[in-house]
């Protein structure tokens, strides 16, 4: 039943897009697969966008939706915030893009970060997967060891992704040590037993593994037990900075040795960055003998500094962001309210969260992806531009009655497909 669904929800999918597959196409020629951002590839082919404005975008068929991919949290403005647009602007027109020297800046936006983020000393790179790969050389350097203990199910870039049970992709997988999420006994016992252990690197909130929140007694066993074994404690905040003025750690009353961030602290340009306590950030210092080198020729481009910064100071503000998690929370409660009893169940925090399908309606069985594919067919249909493993983050200023409509709409799919997704 859900096959001839799914089958009719394609089938309306590839007349509504004909512009898209003709791009698919095209692209398959110089590009593997037609792809260049592998979480941008779904079956049968990609939708291509032609442009945004808001929280709105439009395809290449000139269909129009609601943001709610906000580019994997990095699009936290939107497409046209005006002080961003500004900024970026007189940056192109005042500052010029690329000058080859450090800059006043980027002292700026530095000071700022290390504010927000409780951070003795920060870098910038270019990205997530970068700032994790600096954050774990400074572990290894300041310790002389080499593990790190990670957890399954952690996202933490594009070469260190740990699924279930696997550490895929990754530069070296006999250096990681994989533990439960969640699961402090099995923390404890990871980080205690694993000789030459530098690092412990996890998420507050495992984003690309399906927006599961950590419980705060679980973070705290962790921090424990790094600390104990003097290996340095990694909170990856690349996705959850947002959550909280402070970020995630302040809402979980943390002090990691190490945060690493990204996404939307570049104003919606390529960022990175990662820092936190001084004694271990001075292994960058290149002052010192037997400084580790971090170069980068964009660290520390103009765009993103000036962007990165107009954004967290006069954007993101400590109350902008208070707003925005609590709008995004009272999302997560309406949406949970209308799953009750369903397959279907949402889970996160704040602003960032997934829909989950599963046989039993409990978020950690096996996803029934044939349903997620057809939520995510007939969600674009109604003009919600969502990500195909069911992920949203709110882009600021979504209006309150998109959030509604999105809503009702998702209550009107679990109505349409009753049987369907009624839990057996
Ligand atoms: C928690 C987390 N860490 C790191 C990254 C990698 O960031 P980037 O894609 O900028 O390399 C991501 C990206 O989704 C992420 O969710």
């Amino acid at each position: 039943m859900a096959e001839a669904a799914l089958e009719a929800a394609r089938a309306r999918f590839t007349a509504r897009n004909p512009n898209s597959k003709r791009i698919h196409d095209d692209a398959t020629g110089s590009l593997p697969g037609g792809n260049t951002r592998s979480v941008l590839h779904t079956a049968p082919f990609p939708v291509a966008m032609k442009s945004g404005k808001g929280c709105h975008v439009v395809d290449e068929d000139d269909h129009e939706y609601v943001d709610f991919v906000g580019e994997f949290t990095a699009g936290l403005y939107g497409h046209s915030q005006p002080i961003i647009v500004e900024t970026l602007h007189r940056t192109i027109e005042q500052v010029g893009l690329n000058l080859g020297a450090c800059t006043a800046q980027e002292v700026q936006y530095a000071k700022l970060l290390c504010e927000r983020f409780s951070l003795d000393r920060v870098r910038f790179c270019n990205s997530g997967t970068e700032a994790n790969l600096h954050a774990l050389a400074a572990a290894r350097r300041s310790t002389g060891r080499k593990k790190v203990v990670v957890f399954e199910g952690g996202y933490h870039g594009a070469v260190l992704s740990f699924g279930h049970g696997v550490a895929a992709n990754n530069v070296d997988a006999s250096d990681w040590v994989l533990a439960k999420y969640n699961d402090a006994d099995s923390a404890r016992a990871a980080i205690a037993e694993t000789a030459d252990v530098a690092a412990v690197l996890v998420e507050g909130m495992q984003g690309a593994g399906g927006c599961i929140p950590a419980r705060q007694d679980f973070l705290i066993a962790v921090q424990e037990a790094a600390t104990k074994v003097g290996a340095i404690f990694i909170l990856d905040e690349v996705m959850t900075s947002r959550l909280a003025p402070g970020g995630l750690q302040s809402m979980m009353g943390l002090s990691p040795d190490l945060t690493t961030l990204g996404k939307y602290l570049g104003g919606g340009l390529a960022f990175g960055a990662f820092g936190g306590r001084e004694h271990v950030m001075r292994v960058y210092d290149p002052r010192e003998r037997d400084a580790l080198a971090h170069s980068g020729t964009f660290n520390n481009n103009t765009l993103a500094m000036h962007a990165g910064f107009a954004g967290l100071s006069r954007v993101y503000t400590p109350e902008a962001s208070e707003s925005l998690t609590r709008v995004g929370e009272d999302l997560l409660r309406r949406l949970r309210t209308v799953t009750q009893g369903t397959k279907a169940t949402f889970t996160g925090m704040g602003s960032i969260m997934s829909l989950h399908i599963t046989d039993s309606g409990i978020c950690d069985a096996g996803e029934r992806e044939d349903l997620k594919e057809l939520f995510w067919l007939e969600m674009m249909e109604s003009g919600f531009w969502i990500t195909r493993r069911g992920m949203l983050a709110l882009i600021l200023d979504t209006p309150q009655a998109d959030l509604d409509r999105f809503v009702d709409t998702v209550s009107a799919f679990l109505q349409r497909h009753g049987e369907l997704l009624a839990v057996a």
